[in-house]
């Protein structure tokens, strides 16, 4: 779908984010011909620099965090040149004027706001007041988006103050995935799998978010957060609702998000020894969880695994084990759906438990595999084996398929063609918080000690032993 011409303005323009996520996918983006030409990009920041040091900035931002296209230096010097900076004062009035001078009415107008959510309120007004946003301006807001409820309907209540919900953009990355959107298309795009999608057929789904790295470097806001507020709340959460969801009538933004919103609202309370926290301590590759957040006596989780239930029609009886964790083993996202086990074999002999398992890959090497029941090549009579039916995308699609868009080129490009619906709605938002406020409350209350995990292991202990005890185990995570 074309994009129109557009000025998008980078609060925070200078800060890491912009700089190694935002401007790199708006160069790739550019370089594939979806900028359209008269468009801008102003950089709008504290510090003080010219437009030619932001341009000489972000060039080597793009050297520094983009894939091969940052060699194309030609395509590079065109894209800087559609750069503008203006040095602003979120709080007062410097660089307001300098900026609605920049900011055109008749082309579509975006604000990121890529900087603290304290300041959200003051920049909001500041461009009413400056007449600089109208009616038809978006706004992208990034995750943390709260704390807990209340704060995330303070933060609701300040944007609606000024914009419409329409016009408001929260991001969460894992939905610009290639793969997370790929869900909706294997569900609702394929006969095969959504007659089977319930409790009379679906045995337990397993959400896995893992990762190898620690939280070096951003212990200071991780600390405060731990991977419930960090992981659950938004990415897993969203997941979660993907996976479970009504089939919506059509894929539009608000049929989307409220079958999302049911889901979360159908979430049950987690009982306390359905909840396993982790922290990592020191292993082989890097230091413990304390020393990388500079806190020698946090109880901050960064590992969490925790049994949820979804009580409607489809899914009471199903459980959805969640676990995601920094300093694993393997990097790996995946979603598996494990089917019930056959009611009875016809296979004399047959005393393997046969079952299909269903795996989403979400990242890194993207794809599904299909677990099924084959027989056993050979002369050995009807002997049955599972095998997995691969597809992994790269393959399947071919060396000729188009380039993946990174998350956040996606979802730029969804803000700029007025398209909301990988985005999360407010009332979402809360209702997630909703959700894990209870649950974050008690450990807090009950002074909850998180269990140590070995850095490379697959988590704590006890993470093993709650499935252990339902009958189940983890997905291996493989590196
Ligand atoms: C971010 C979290 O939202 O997502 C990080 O704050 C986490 O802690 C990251 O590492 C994971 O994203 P991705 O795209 O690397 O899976």
């Amino acid at each position: 779908i074309p994009v129109e011409t557009f000025d998008l303005v980078i609060f925070g323009g200078t800060g890491d984010l912009a700089r190694r996520k935002i401007l790199p996918g708006l160069f790739r983006r550019f370089r594939s011909g979806q900028m359209p030409v008269g468009s801008r990009i102003i950089g709008a920041a504290r510090s003080e620099m010219d437009t030619a040091a932001y341009r000489s900035m972000i060039a080597e931002a793009v050297a520094e965090f983009g894939g091969d296209e940052k060699n194309d230096t030609k395509s590079l010097d065109a894209f800087v040149a559609a750069l503008d900076y203006v040095a602003i004062d979120a709080k007062g009035d410097g660089g307001w004027v300098e900026l609605a001078g920049l900011v055109r009415s008749d082309v579509v107008q975006a604000f990121y706001f890529s900087v603290a959510p304290s300041l959200f309120g003051d920049l909001a007004e500041r461009l009413h007041t400056h007449k600089i946003a109208n009616a038809q301006s978006r706004i992208v807001v990034e995750k943390p988006f709260g704390r807990d409820l209340e704060t995330a309907r303070a933060l609701n209540k300040t944007l609606a103050a000024h914009f419409d919900e329409s016009q408001i953009y929260r991001i969460d990355h894992y939905l610009g995935k290639e793969t997370v959107q790929n869900l909706m298309a294997v569900r609702f795009g394929n006969m095969l799998f959504e007659p089977l999608w319930n409790n009379h057929y679906v045995d337990h789904i397993q959400i896995t978010v893992a990762e190898t790295v620690g939280v070096g470097g951003r212990g200071g806001y991780y600390d405060k957060s731990g991977a419930m507020r960090d992981m659950v709340q938004n990415h897993l959460m969203q997941l979660l609702c993907l996976i479970a969801m009504e089939p919506p009538n059509q894929y539009g933004p608000d049929e989307v998000r409220d079958e999302k919103l049911k889901v979360i609202r159908a979430l049950q309370p987690v009982a306390p020894h359905h909840i396993v926290r982790g922290q990592y301590d020191a292993g082989p590759d890097g230091p413990s969880y304390r020393e990388d957040a500079e806190n020698p006596r946090s109880f901050t989780e960064s590992f969490i695994a925790m049994k949820c239930e979804i009580a409607n029609w489809r899914w009471a009886g199903v459980p959805f084990y969640l676990r995601t964790g920094k300093r694993m083993k393997a990097r790996s996202s995946e979603i598996t759906v494990y089917f019930k086990d056959l009611g009875h074999t016809i296979f004399e002999g047959d005393v393997a438990r046969h079952r299909n398992i269903l795996s989403i890959r979400l990242q890194p090497n993207e794809g599904m595999d299909l677990q099924v029941t084959i027989k056993e090549p050979g002369p050995g009579g009807m002997r049955l084996i599972d095998v997995p039916l691969d597809m992994t995308f790269a393959d399947a699609l071919g060396p000729d398929a188009e380039e993946v868009p990174d998350a956040y080129e996606r979802l730029i490009m969804d803000v700029i063609r007025g398209n909301q619906t990988l985005f999360m709605r407010g009332d979402e938002v809360e209702a997630a918080w909703g959700w894990t406020d209870p649950l974050i409350n008690g450990w807090e209350a009950r002074n909850d000690v998180p269990k140590h995990y070995e850095a490379g292991s697959a988590g704590p202990e006890d993470a093993l032993a709650m499935l252990h005890r339902d009958g189940r185990k983890w997905r291996e995570l493989k590196a």
